[in-house]
């Protein structure tokens, strides 16, 4: 005679959240500049040479590197909210400073047109092939 018996399952854990964890972290975000942005921060000049002397002088020092948090020459993504406030506030930014960003940013001898331009330049709307 066989008395039947029941056997019990275990539940088994599972090991899927972490897995899920490892795979979100290693996306990259879109605003973040890449190898190829540094490197074009660093080799772009405004076309206009008396004005590139005095971007590599003053802006350069901190608009070539993200380390800064200034944003970076020639990179879109981190111009664009900047864009939106208009040139009259970026300028008067520019003139007057802006938290980590010093008053005339080093360009003592810059004009307003100049800062323009430069304003222009760096956020890449030309002038020495930033676009
Ligand atoms: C000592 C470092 C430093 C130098 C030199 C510097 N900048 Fe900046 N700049 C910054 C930082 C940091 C910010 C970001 C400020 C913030 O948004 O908190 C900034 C922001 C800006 C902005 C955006 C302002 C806004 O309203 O969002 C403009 C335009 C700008 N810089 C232009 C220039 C120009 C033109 C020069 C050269 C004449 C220059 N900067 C030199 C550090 C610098």
């Amino acid at each position: 005679m066989e008395t039947g018996g029941w056997t019990t399952m275990g539940w088994r854990r599972s090991g899927m959240g972490l897995a899920l964890l490892a795979a979100l972290a290693g996306c990259g975000q879109a605003d973040k500049p890449q190898a190829a942005d540094l490197q074009k921060a660093e080799t772009l000049r405004p076309a206009d040479a008396a004005l590139a002397v005095k971007y590599e002088r003053s802006c350069l020092t901190c608009h070539g590197t993200p380390a800064s948090q200034a944003p970076l020459t020639g990179f879109a993504p981190a111009w664009e909210a900047r864009l939106n406030k208009g040139m009259p506030l970026l300028l008067s930014h520019v003139r007057d400073g802006l938290n980590a960003m010093p008053p005339r940013g080093y360009c003592n001898d810059c004009s307003d047109e100049e800062f323009t331009r430069l304003i222009v330049f760096m956020s890449g709307g030309g002038q020495g092939g930033a676009r």
